[in-house]
């Protein structure tokens, strides 16, 4: 039966359909709105706003539950790898062997990056923060590998190269800050380890490439591979909405990510453990002032739009991060810090009403620094692992017959009409 709600305004009723999601949750189809009743809605922030319907992610805020394609994220964090998990978020099932070989040699072919793109890196400055390296760098593949006139074959070959491309540029971009030599990609090995070899490989020192260290790689990105409509998603399918290439809508996307509140809190939580850890270790002082409203202060990794409970990344998060430490024989002193920061913090009021939890940030980073990356590539890493996702959801959004060019309204706020004033006349 058609459900509706109903909008009581200006003394006449409306009638607006419900539309229900296939996990049973419902939203009202607000389209008509404005043309019926004048009306518009005001949700600074998109609390409670649905943008797209989505078949890619699902997300249960309340009862900590994430699944791709209908697969939660535990069962892939268990048995999956990323370009497994890449391969189902953006065709929609798991790759039979011949597939994922497929992919494999796709991947492979599209991983070198034209010669020219090193003189780019070259001449950014000494102290270039890497994400705007890496937006520029993603853009700029726009010029050197031009669309083709077919489209579905275009779209195809772009995803793959930007899937390919990324890990190489992110690798190069810190190569090159270091004034190293660039590694190139190997041909046997897989998408991770070459990430790995591409980072740490020197000509004196080779890379010796570690199973654990390959497969605490394999699950960050995993981890990270998509959220549903989240900051950076939302901005690849509003700048994708008119109809730029991919390129640019992905170049967006990892804008978006860049800010502290958003993937930037990996490195964020860091840079909050090591200030800690140099301040003598007062946790009881950071979660006090993380309390007081007079202070611009946030316990970063901790809280979430969506999760009204544990982020169940960050739980697996946590257990990876015990594990890889344990197998390198590292006691990180940052780790017991955030042990007893979460501990202190889950039995305060102030986090308990609030709802606050840690997210997979919190325990992130301290896998990535076990695992060599330096602090500064935190958010790259981040951008890498959310690239099918952000693919994803564009294609989604390209296909989408309710798709309409993203155009929110407003409630204007400023001065009525006001006459101009020559500058003679002005006081
Ligand atoms: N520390 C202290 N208080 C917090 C925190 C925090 N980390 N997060 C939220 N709060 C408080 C706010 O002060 C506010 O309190 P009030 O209602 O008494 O004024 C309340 O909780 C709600 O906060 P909002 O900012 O309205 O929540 P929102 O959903 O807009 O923000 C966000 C979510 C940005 C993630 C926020 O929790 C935050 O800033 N966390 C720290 C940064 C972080 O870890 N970001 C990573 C997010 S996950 C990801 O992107 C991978």
């Amino acid at each position: 039966m058609d459900e509706f709600a109903k909008v009581i305004f200006d003394g006449k009723t409306f009638n607006l359909p419900i539309v229900t999601g296939s996990e049973g949750e419902k939203a009202i189809d607000i389209r008509m709105l404005r043309q019926k009743t004048g009306l518009i809605t005001y949700d600074p922030g998109f609390g409670s706003t649905g943008s797209c319907k989505s078949a890619v992610t699902f997300m249960d805020g309340e009862k900590g539950i994430l699944r791709y394609r209908g697969i939660s994220i535990e069962q892939l964090a268990k048995h999956s790898t990323f370009v497994e998990t890449a391969y189902l978020l953006i065709n929609g099932e798991l790759p039979t062997y011949s597939e994922l070989n497929k992919i494999r040699v796709q991947l492979n072919d599209y991983s070198l990056v034209h010669e020219d793109m090193q003189v780019f890196f070259q001449n950014f400055p000494r102290f270039s923060n890497p994400m705007g390296i890496l937006s520029t760098m993603v853009n700029a593949l726009r010029s050197f590998y031009p669309v083709l006139d077919d489209v579905e074959e275009s779209i195809n070959s772009t995803m793959l190269r930007l899937l390919s491309k990324v890990r190489t540029l992110a690798a190069m971009s810190y190569k090159i800050s270091r004034g190293h030599k660039v590694v190139y990609p190997r041909q046997d090995c897989t998408y991770c380890a070459n990430f790995l070899n591409m980072m740490f490989d020197t000509p004196v020192r080779p890379y010796i490439l570690d199973e654990d260290v390959v497969k605490a790689l394999n699950l960050f990105w995993i981890l990270h591979a998509d959220h549903e409509q989240n900051c950076s998603t939302s901005a690849v399918r509003v700048v994708g909405s008119g109809k730029v290439n991919l390129y640019a809508a992905i170049s967006a996307g990892i804008c978006a990510l860049w800010g502290p509140l958003h993937g930037g809190a990996n490195q964020a939580v860091i840079e909050m453990l090591s200030d800690i850890h140099k301040d003598g270790g007062d946790i009881d002082n950071v979660v006090a002032r993380a309390k007081d409203r007079n202070d611009s202060f946030r316990l970063m990794g901790f809280g979430h739009r969506v999760y009204k409970t544990y982020d169940p990344r960050a739980i697996i998060m946590k257990k990876a991060c015990d594990k890889i430490l344990s197998k390198m024989k590292i006691n990180d002193p940052l780790l017991d810090i955030a042990l007893k920061l979460e501990e202190v913090a889950l039995k305060d009021p102030y986090f308990i009403d609030h709802n606050l939890y840690p997210n997979i940030d919190f325990y992130s980073g301290i896998v990535l620094r076990t695992i060599g990356i330096p602090t500064n590539m935190f958010t790259v890493m981040f951008a890498i692992g959310r690239l099918p996702g952000w693919i994803t959801q564009w294609k989604e959004s390209i296909d989408d017959p309710d798709w309409r060019i993203s155009r929110p309204r407003q409630l204007y706020t400023g001065l009525k009409e006001k006459k101009y004033i020559s500058i003679e006349d002005r006081k």
